[in-house]
């Protein structure tokens, strides 16, 4: 059995607490049987996200040390911008201060009402701003992606066969944009290959339609285009980079994710593009040079989008991932495969299949799992969707909870924990019961809605 072998050495701790499981469920109860409000004081192992929870390199830190403050023109700013041109050879960059602002202001530059932006999967966030100016998200994602269990490579795949019926659907003029995801986050951070984005980039250039990637998780996607796709084995992670970039005409990240810092920001090709967008950026972010970015975390990002280009450091996440989820299935816990990027990925439809999808399995799932491990991770089902404008509940095609994997963070050791509460909860799983809202927010509900056993 090979065991994933870290890259690294570990010269900070943090104390961690690990509650008794009296407290953990008065804890869950007073959160509502909502993970996000739990206090992190309170749980051992925060498998909520990896958003702004991976561990920096002491690069990283050394470089947050020499950063140039300065509202405008700052030489952090010049650093960060060179290091994007360098790696993704887009000419122009606008700072934010995370990924959905990026997804704000691109949203209100590029989508109006009724118009169509075909993805290969949403994302929470990027739907409620694409909704929210009144467009409509098409998911176009390949069959397979929706198959929980699989051998598939690269569930993230678009259809392009469906690109094209979308297309003839509201005709050209009528797309805002097309949309790619980087290890595509919602349906088990599962990534695309070169290939399928180079055919999705041919359809967009026959058709004028500008191509949007989100390369939150571009880490994990590069990762598994190097060790899957055949045609990449002989290129190195940067090349790669450059190939993905070059098919693109804009790539907006959350560095929460990208680069292990804080920020994000919007790559573009197009300078008349580029001039729509900028208004918003002192607008709604902050100056042009830093949009809402501290000069630490620009300086953090600019190294640590460097170090992404070493696939040895890329590689602890999904190599991570790969043993936990092979652990659980060894045990017979269902879980999402091929094993992908972000995090680790349990099945709570077939963990619970006697709680119905109106009862949240997943965000049941995910309540039990902390009273039962102290462990945090994210209901990403039904809880998660948004309800229609007429408020019909819309069921998720899947019932998720994800335990991510903050990047060399955590041990190995720990992760066999997390194995074996789950492996536990599992056996047990008849004490789990459905959920129902108590205080039920209009958007983005999961983030702060209150919950309480049926
Ligand atoms: N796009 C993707 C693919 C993401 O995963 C996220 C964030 C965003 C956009 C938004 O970026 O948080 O910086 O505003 N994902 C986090 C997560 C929240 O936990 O999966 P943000």
């Amino acid at each position: 059995e090979p065991v994933p072998l870290e890259m690294h050495k570990v010269r900070i701790v943090q104390k961690l607490n690990l509650p008794p499981v009296e407290r953990r469920l008065e804890k869950m109860t007073e959160a509502g049987n909502n993970t996000f409000l739990l206090r992190n004081d309170d749980i051992f192992l925060d498998m909520l996200t990896d958003s702004g929870v991976n561990a920096m390199s002491d690069r990283q830190q050394a470089a947050m040390m020499v950063a140039d403050d300065s509202y405008a023109g700052s030489a952090t700013y010049s650093r960060l911008e060179h290091q994007l041109r360098d790696i993704f050879g887009m000419h122009y960059f606008l700072p934010t201060h995370q990924g959905r602002a990026c997804e704000h202001i691109l949203a209100k530059v590029l989508v109006s009402p009724g118009k169509a932006v075909p993805m290969n999967y949403h994302f929470t966030t990027t739907k409620a701003h694409i909704t929210l100016q009144g467009g409509v998200v098409e998911e176009l994602v390949s069959d397979a992606g929706l198959e929980v269990v699989s051998v598939n490579p690269f569930k993230g795949n678009m259809d392009i066969g469906k690109l094209r019926a979308t297309i003839e659907k509201y005709g050209p003029e009528g797309i805002a944009f097309v949309r790619m995801e980087s290890g595509t986050n919602l349906i088990g951070g599962q990534p695309f290959s070169l290939q399928n984005l180079a055919d999705v980039s041919n359809v967009c250039k026959e058709n004028g339609i500008p191509l949007v990637l989100d390369a939150s998780l571009l880490a994990d996607n590069l990762y598994f285009n190097k060790t899957r796709e055949e045609h990449c084995k002989s290129l190195s992670i940067r090349e790669i980079t450059r190939r993905t970039a070059d098919l693109c005409d804009v790539i907006y990240f959350s560095a929460r994710k990208l680069g292990c810092a804080r920020g994000g920001g919007i790559c573009v090709r197009d300078q008349a593009l580029f001039e729509k967008m900028r208004p918003l950026v002192p607008l709604y972010e902050g100056f042009l040079t830093y949009g809402g970015m501290s000069v630490r975390e620009m300086e953090a990002l600019a190294v640590g989008l460097e170090e992404t280009m070493d696939e040895e450091m890329i590689n602890q996440g999904p190599q991570f991932i790969a043993y936990m989820v092979d652990q659980l299935q060894e045990r017979g816990v269902p879980v999402i495969t091929p094993a992908g990027g972000l995090g680790c990925h349990v099945d709570a439809g077939r963990f619970i299949d006697h709680i119905p999808q109106a009862q949240y399995p997943a965000g049941a799932l995910a309540a039990a799992l902390y009273i039962a491990s102290g462990i945090r991770g994210m209901e990403r089902g039904t809880l998660s969707e948004q309800r229609e404008p007429d408020g019909r509940e819309i069921f998720a095609n899947m019932e998720l909870v994800r335990l991510a994997m903050p990047r060399r963070v955590f041990t190995l050791s720990q992760v066999k924990y997390a194995v074996d509460r789950l492996a536990w909860l599992y056996d047990n799983r008849k004490l789990i019961g459905g959920l129902q809202f108590i205080e039920e927010p209009e958007v983005l509900r999961f983030f702060y809605g209150r919950l309480k056993p049926v």
